[in-house]
């Protein structure tokens, strides 16, 4: 009976959450592009900027995606491509472009986040409180660093990992569970610690 009911629950959430999606996309005139066969569940888009409302996420075919987005501007752009799995509790920060390849796998808890999303110089980021309450688009970005995120396909990353602005992970790299990856890294490499570094190659 409690089985029934929370595959019952389930249900409903995932009717739920994608009916909702669809509005969300709908009313932000955004560009959500969900393919055939993707499960998206609990996912919930946020859009920082909210002078033109224009997303850009792109979601490939059979992919589960449990994930959060945060848009920081108008023309941030997360593409996600087919089979891929990203897991509850993951958020995903993207001020640029931030691009997941076919066949990837993301546990639960994960960061993904290619800005700094703040100055490293006090004098350039104490208005941004103030400019936050006001809406985020007063805030001043333009001595924040940022930098693209691609991870290639096939990678695997384990749960609560942290992969920061400018990193390319190519195809097939594992990151070990807990890993903050501030580094790119080469083929079929597994990796991990704070910082990142190599524990072995994949056999
Ligand atoms: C990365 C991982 C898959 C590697 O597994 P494995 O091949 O069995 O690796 P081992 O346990 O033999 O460890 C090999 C080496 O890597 C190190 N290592 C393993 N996991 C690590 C991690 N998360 N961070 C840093 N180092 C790690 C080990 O200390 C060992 O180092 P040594 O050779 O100096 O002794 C595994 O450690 C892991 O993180 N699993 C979690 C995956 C996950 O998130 N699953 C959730 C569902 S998606």
């Amino acid at each position: 009976m409690e089985l029934y009911l929370k595959k019952l629950y389930y249900r409903f959430r995932y009717f739920f959450d994608s009916k909702l999606l669809k509005m969300k996309n709908y009313f932000l005139n955004g560009n959500i592009n969900v393919e055939d066969g993707a499960n998206v569940n609990f996912m919930d888009i946020m859009i920082y900027d909210a002078r033109k409302r224009n997303l850009n996420v792109q979601i490939g075919k059979d992919s589960i995606i449990h994930c959060d987005i945060v848009l920081y501007k108008h023309d941030s752009k997360v593409t996600i491509g087919d089979r891929v799995f990203i897991g509850e509790g993951t958020k995903i920060y993207c001020y640029d472009s931030v691009e997941i390849k076919d066949d990837v796998m993301i546990s639960w808890g994960c960061t993904i986040i290619d800005t700094n999303a703040h100055s490293i110089s006090f004098e350039e980021r104490k208005n941004d409180v103030v400019a936050w309450k006001k809406g985020y688009q007063f805030k001043d970005w333009s001595n924040v660093k940022f930098g693209k995120i691609v991870i290639e396909r096939n990678c695997w990353i384990g749960f609560n990992s942290i992969v920061m602005k400018g990193v390319h992970l190519d195809e097939n790299v594992i990151v070990g569970a807990g890993s903050v990856v501030t580094k790119s890294f080469s083929k079929n490499l597994i990796v991990g610690g704070n910082p990142a570094q190599v524990v072995k190659q994949v056999e």
